[in-house]
This record gives C-alpha cells, sequence and structure tokens, in this order.
C-alpha cells in the first residue's frame, strides 16, 4: 500500500466500526493517522495501540457546526496539512416517516451532510493551490436508492453525492479529488448508536448488518479504491449489485424494494449460491 506512505491522513468518525477499522491499515502502511470522533475515551484506547507519532487524537461533535471551523484549523495545524481526509462520522435514525419527529431527521442531516460540508468548506480554505487534497466521503447504498424506514438518512446520503459530485465537477482541473465511498452491510454498532423516530437510542443492531462485512476489510478495501484514484465505489457483499440494478432496472430495484428486500435479497444470494 505505498500510495498511504507518509501521507497525513484525518480519520471523522474514527472511534468504531469502519473509520475505527481503517487506522490499523493506514498505520502499519507508515501513514500519520488524526483520530477524531466524540468520544474521546475510545480515541484514547484506540490510541493506546498505536505509538504517539502515528497516531494523534482530536475530539470533535461534528453536529456542533459553530466550532467546526477552529476544530477544522486546529486539526490542520498538528501535521501541518492534510493529504487524505476520511469525512466518514454518520448516525442513522431508523423509523418510519410518519413516526419520526423533524427535529430528528435535522439532526440527521446535520451530523451526515452539513458536518462533512463545512469541515470541506474549512479544509478548501486551509489547502494552498499547490497542496494535494483527497476527500473520501463515507455515503451508503441508502445515497442511492431509498428505502423503507431510512427516509432522513437516503437524504442525507443523497446529498451528500450531489454536493460533492458538483464540487468534483468544479475542481476538476485542480489538485483536490473526491472519493464517494458506498458502504454495503457492515458488520457496525451504527444501528444501536442510531435514533428511533422519537430521537431516543435505536439499541439494537440491523439484521442484515449482524451478517454484513468486519469493518477492518471494509476498511481495506477503502484504502485500495482510493489509491487506485476511484471516484465512487461500493464495498459490501452481494448486497452491492443493488447499485448497478437501481442504474440499469430502477423500476425493478424500486419493485424489490417494496416487496422486503432483504428477505428478497437472501432469496437471490440463494440463488446465486453466495450462502
Ligand atoms: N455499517 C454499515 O453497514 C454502513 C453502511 C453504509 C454506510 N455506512 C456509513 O459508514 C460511516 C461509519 O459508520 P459505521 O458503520 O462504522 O458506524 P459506527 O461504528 O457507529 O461509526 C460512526 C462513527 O461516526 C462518529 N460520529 C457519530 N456522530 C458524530 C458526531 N456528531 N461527531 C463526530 N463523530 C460522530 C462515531 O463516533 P462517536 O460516537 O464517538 O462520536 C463513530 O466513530 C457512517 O457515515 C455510516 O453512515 C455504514
Amino acid at each position: 500500500m505505498d500510495f498511504w506512505q507518509n501521507k497525513r491522513i484525518w480519520v471523522v468518525g474514527a472511534s468504531s466500526g469502519i473509520g475505527e477499522g481503517l487506522i490499523g491499515w493506514l498505520v502499519s502502511s507508515k501513514a500519520r493517522v488524526l483520530i477524531s470522533a466524540r468520544r474521546d475515551e475510545k480515541l484514547r484506547e484506540i490510541q493506546t495501540r498505536f505509538s504517539k507519532d502515528s497516531v494523534r487524537l482530536l475530539k470533535i461533535d461534528v453536529e456542533d457546526h459553530q466550532s467546526l471551523e477552529q476544530k477544522g484549523e486546529e486539526a490542520w495545524s498538528i501535521f501541518g496539512g492534510f493529504d487524505v481526509v476520511f469525512l466518514n462520522a454518520g448516525m442513522s435514525v431508523r423509523d418510519l416517516v410518519s413516526d419520526t419527529q423533524v427535529m430528528v431527521e435535522k439532526r440527521i442531516m446535520n451530523i451526515n451532510f452539513w458536518g462533512p460540508v463545512i469541515l470541506t468548506k474549512t479544509l478548501l480554505k486551509l489547502k494552498q493551490p499547490n497542496d494535494a487534497l483527497h476527500l473520501v466521503v463515507t455515503s451508503s447504498l441508502s445515497g442511492k436508492y431509498g428505502v423503507p424506514k431510512l427516509a432522513a438518512y437516503a437524504a442525507s446520503k443523497h446529498a451528500l453525492h450531489g454536493y460533492f459530485d458538483s464540487l468534483r465537477a468544479e475542481t476538476a482541473q485542480t489538485n483536490l479529488k473526491i472519493h464517494l465511498v458506498i458502504p454495503g452491510f457492515v458488520k457496525t454498532a451504527i444501528t444501536v448508536a442510531g435514533f428511533r423516530g422519537d430521537g431516543t437510542p435505536n439499541g439494537k443492531m440491523q439484521n442484515a448488518l449482524e451478517k454484513g462485512m468486519d469493518p477492518e476489510v471494509c476498511a481495506k478495501y477503502i484504502l485500495v479504491g482510493v489509491a487506485k484514484g476511484k471516484e465512487e465505489f461500493v464495498v459490501g457483499g452481494s448486497e452491492r449489485f443493488t447499485v448497478i440494478l437501481n442504474r440499469l432496472f430502477p423500476g425493478w430495484n424500486r419493485a424489490l424494494i417494496r416487496s422486503n428486500p432483504l428477505q428478497r435479497l437472501a432469496k437471490i444470494k440463494r440463488f446465486f449460491g453466495f450462502q
């Protein structure tokens, strides 16, 4: 993984799951990594696994928009800039639209969409014209199509595509590179930590994620995709084919989603011998 050697990296959303999975690979590739999230006790525990020179820590809450410019500047000063920034922090809400409060939907947009956008604007101010910078934005299958009980989450991830595709087009002739990563089902606590429609913690892991990809394996595929210069790519099990299905036959994908998609997906997987 030569691409990562000596790179200065910021992982926002590094305290668990996919973000945490990235750290070990990056350090073993001799990158220096700044890790950020809200739970600093979790970040400190992660930091103890590595040398203090290779992994630094900065607590951040991407929902606290007032603080983000200053946090971005503080982060930038730690290694004197970044080569790659992973905008990976995210929260889910899992409930019917009719049972979800607008306040909770706004929180999801604030964390998943406005957090990465505000941090990006700060980074672009700090970046000098000669600095090369890769932004790696974590989207989702729900960033490509909507599914029941994930309306606000899907909206926030769709918004990331619209925003970062536009920014990529605006900066095509520059050394800013934007990668949109679409993980499939990854075995993390995203739905445990996430909200119900009333804003209380969901507290349970979604079945599909329970059987999903190991977050470290997912992290490795992400690093390979970025190193190869992929602008948008899907990482996951056979569920990743729904993105192709949606692109080629959107009507079929919509029909699939309406008719209990996970049960159907399990049937399709069995048909093709995936499980
Ligand atoms: N797991 C999947 O199947 C899957 C599929 C598609 C996309 N994704 C996306 O992958 C990304 C990582 O999620 P994950 O699955 O690895 O779940 P996770 O283990 O719950 O990780 C979420 C990360 O985001 C951080 N975070 C949440 N709210 C934050 C805030 N307000 N400020 C700063 N950091 C915050 C969390 O740290 P703190 O709680 O310490 O702040 C944690 O480090 C998310 O963007 C998620 O939408 C996941």
